[in-house]
């Protein structure tokens, strides 16, 4: 399965492994693409209460998040197949995807709203200042553990790890290339090792809200877990400023 790139896109090969299980990656396969500490505060409305969890990252990839709550004083580990490969390899990939995945959003304007990134170019800077800064990063956080190499829906850490799981632009946002089994194995996993996860946005890749949120949400609420979607302060993707808490 092979599809142009866009500023959400990662890798072909979710849909390729039918058991629920974690796809083999290839570097050649992936489009690293990151977000900013600013951007992960507005999408999952995090608090100065925020600040004392003991956070993981789940699929953060070349997100500058990890680098600066670390910077801040925050407790994060971020995990992420993608942290299989070195700096190196991940820097010369990006350079290689950036034309592509900045091609298609000049080419889908209408898709994204340009308020506080204003224009392409714009997008690109911020863009980069990130995946630069997690770039600059990536080696310490490996030697610290805050970078482990790992992913849904199997996760290397004790029950109850951390207080907050956050998980940006995987989840729901792939609907057409993980499946249903997948996002529930995923939560339920995500929910072993958290007290509360967090998840933005609830949109696919169409901009439609993923048709899984509803059944996941009926079921969790069944269980007597407490869900609630949240509006929040972030829209870049038309329509997508809702995040799902699950406790
Ligand atoms: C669109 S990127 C989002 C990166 C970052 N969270 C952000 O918002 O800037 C999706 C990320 O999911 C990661 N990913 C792919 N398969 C995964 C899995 N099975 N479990 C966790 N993360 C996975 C990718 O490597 C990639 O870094």
């Amino acid at each position: 399965m092979k599809r142009e790139a866009a500023e959400n896109e990662e890798s072909d090969d979710f849909a390729e492994d039918r058991e629920i299980s974690m796809p083999q990656l290839e570097l050649s396969s992936i489009v690293p693409w990151g977000r900013s500490l600013e951007e992960y505060v507005l999408m999952f409305d995090l608090t100065e209460s925020d600040r004392r969890k003991r956070i993981l990252g789940c699929g953060d990839g070349p997100a500058s998040f990890n680098a600066e709550w670390t910077r801040d004083g925050g407790s994060v580990v971020s995990v992420d197949p993608l942290y299989q490969f070195s700096a190196v390899e991940i820097a010369a990939r990006i350079e290689e995807i950036r034309p592509t995945v900045m091609a298609h959003v000049v080419g889908h304007l209408d898709s994204y709203r340009w308020q506080v990134i204003q224009s392409p170019a714009d997008l690109e800077r911020v863009r980069m200042a990130a995946m630069t800064r997690f770039l600059e990063d990536f080696e310490t956080g490996l030697v610290a553990g805050r970078y482990r190499e790992g992913g849904l829906p199997r996760l290397d850490f004790a029950d109850r790890s951390f207080d907050l799981a956050l998980v940006s632009h995987f989840l729901f946002l792939y609907s057409d290339q993980i499946d249903a089994d997948f996002h529930w194995a995923g939560i339920r996993e995500l929910l072993r090792v958290a007290r509360e996860v967090r998840t933005f946005p609830l949109q696919d890749l169409s901009g439609a809200r993923s048709g899984f949120v509803d059944p996941v949400v009926d079921a969790l609420t069944e269980e007597g877990r407490f869900t609630a979607i949240v509006n929040v302060d972030y829209e870049f993707q038309q329509g997508a400023n809702e995040m799902l808490v699950i406790r």
